[in-house]
C-alpha cells in the first residue's frame, strides 16, 4: 500500500510564536512520523496581505527557520517554498474554470471583508484585491497537485478545504477520478494558547510571545504579561490568570500544583511567577533558539534546504499537471 500524503501551507505572515507551535507546527511535525508530508511556505498567499519587500523576505525565512528548529527534517518532509512551483500558478487557472464564483463569494474571509465595508458605508469590494477573492482556488491547487490526503490546518481553515473539495469533485465529474479528495485534520485536542493580555494568541492582536527571541527580549515581553494588581500575599484566581494559563505549559505537573495551591492561599507574586516562567521558557527554547539563529544567519543554508524541497515538490507537481493537462483536452 503506499503512504498517504499529509500537505500543509504556513503563510509567512509574521514572526512565529508559541500559539503556532503548539497549535499547528509541532502537531504537524509529529504527522510526518507516519504520512508521507510536504509541508511549504505560502508565499503567494501572504502577497494578499503583504505589501513590503523587506517584511516579505524577513518572514519567509523566520518562519522557514522556524520549522526547522522545531524539528522538521528537510529529508523526511519536503519542505519548499510555494513561489518555487510555478505549475501551481497553471493549475490554478484550470481550477479557476471549475469553480462556481459564488461560492467564492461564500469564502469567509471575502464575505468578512464585504461586511466589514458595508457596515461602514464603504463600497463593498473597497480594499479587496482579486489575491483574496481568488485564495481558496490557490490553496485548492496547492493540495490538490500533490494529492494530499490529509491537511492539517487550524479550525479556521475548515472551509478553504470544503470548497477544496468542491473544486476537486466538479473535476473530477467532468474529467474522471483524477484528483484525490483532501480531508482537513483540525487539532481539536489543542487549546488555544492565551496571549499577554488573555486573548487568543495571535499575530493579529499584537500579544503574541514570539519564539525564538534572545533572552533579554524574552524576559521583557514576558513582564509585559498583563495580571491583576493583587499584593503578593491576597488569594488570588489561577483559572483566570494567564501568566497561569502560560505558565502551565512548560511547568511540571508537581510544581503546578503548587503554584496553584499559592495563588489560592497568598503568597504568590507575580513577578516571582513571571522570573520562574522566563527560566521555562529560556530553557525551552534554547535548543531550538540556536538552530533558529544559525539559519537566520546563514540564509543560503535555508535557500538550499528549500530548493531541494521544491525539486522533489516540483517532480510530483509536474506529473500531475501533465495528467490534467491531458484530462482537459490540452496536451495527447
Ligand atoms: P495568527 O493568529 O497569529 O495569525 P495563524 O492564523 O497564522 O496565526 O496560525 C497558524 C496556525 O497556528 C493556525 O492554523 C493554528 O492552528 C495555530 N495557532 C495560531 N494561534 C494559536 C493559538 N493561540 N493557540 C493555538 N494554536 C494557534
Ligand atoms: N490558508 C492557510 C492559512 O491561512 C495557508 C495555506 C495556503 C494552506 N495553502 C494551503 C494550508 C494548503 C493548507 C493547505 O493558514
Amino acid at each position: 500500500m503506499t503512504q498517504e500524503i499529509a500537505l500543509t501551507g504556513i503563510k509567512p505572515t509574521g514572526t512565529p510564536h508559541i500559539g503556532n507551535l503548539f497549535g499547528a507546527i509541532q502537531p504537524a511535525i509529529a504527522m510526518a512520523k507516519s504520512y508521507s508530508a510536504l509541508y511549504f511556505i505560502a508565499d503567494y498567499h501572504a502577497l494578499t496581505t503583504v505589501r513590503n519587500q523587506k517584511a516579505m523576505q524577513e518572514q519567509i525565512r523566520q518562519v522557514a527557520a522556524t520549522w526547522l528548529a522545531a524539528g522538521l527534517n528537510p529529508d523526511e518532509v519536503i519542505f519548499y517554498r510555494q513561489s518555487a512551483i510555478p505549475e501551481v500558478f497553471e493549475f490554478t487557472w484550470v481550477l479557476s474554470c471549475l469553480a462556481p464564483k459564488g461560492l467564492m463569494n461564500r469564502a469567509h474571509s471575502y464575505k468578512d471583508a464585504v461586511a466589514k465595508n458595508e457596515a461602514k458605508r464603504l463600497d463593498s469590494d473597497k480594499g479587496v484585491n482579486m489575491g483574496l477573492y481568488n485564495y481558496p482556488v490557490l490553496m485548492a491547487a496547492d493540495i490538490l497537485l500533490y494529492s494530499a490526503h490529509k491537511v492539517p490546518v487550524g479550525q479556521d481553515q475548515k472551509q478553504h478545504l470544503e470548497i477544496a473539495r468542491d473544486i476537486a469533485q466538479a473535476f473530477n465529474q467532468s474529467y474522471g477520478e483524477l484528483l484525490v479528495l483532501p480531508e482537513p485534520i483540525i487539532q481539536e485536542a489543542v487549546q488555544t494558547i492565551p496571549g499577554i493580555d488573555g486573548r487568543k494568541m495571535s499575530k493579529s492582536y499584537d500579544n503574541v510571545i514570539p519564539l525564538y527571541l534572545p533572552p533579554k527580549d524574552l524576559k521583557k515581553r514576558i513582564n509585559q504579561i498583563v495580571t491583576d494588581s493583587k499584593g503578593v500575599d491576597e488569594p488570588k484566581d489561577a483559572e483566570s490568570c494567564n501568566l497561569f494559563q502560560i505558565f502551565k505549559l512548560f511547568a511540571t505537573p508537581q510544581r503546578i500544583a503548587e503554584v496553584e495551591l499559592a495563588y489560592t492561599e497568598g503568597g504568590l507574586g507575580y513577578g516571582h511567577l513571571k522570573a520562574e516562567l522566563f527560566e521555562l521558557l529560556d530553557t525551552f527554547v534554547a535548543p531550538g533558539r540556536k538552530t533558529y539563529t544559525h539559519y537566520l544567519t546563514h540564509p543560503q543554508e535555508l535557500d538550499r534546504i528549500l530548493a531541494q524541497g521544491a525539486k522533489k515538490a516540483r517532480a510530483i507537481a509536474q506529473a500531475k499537471l501533465k495528467q490534467v493537462r491531458q484530462a482537459i483536452g490540452m496536451d495527447s
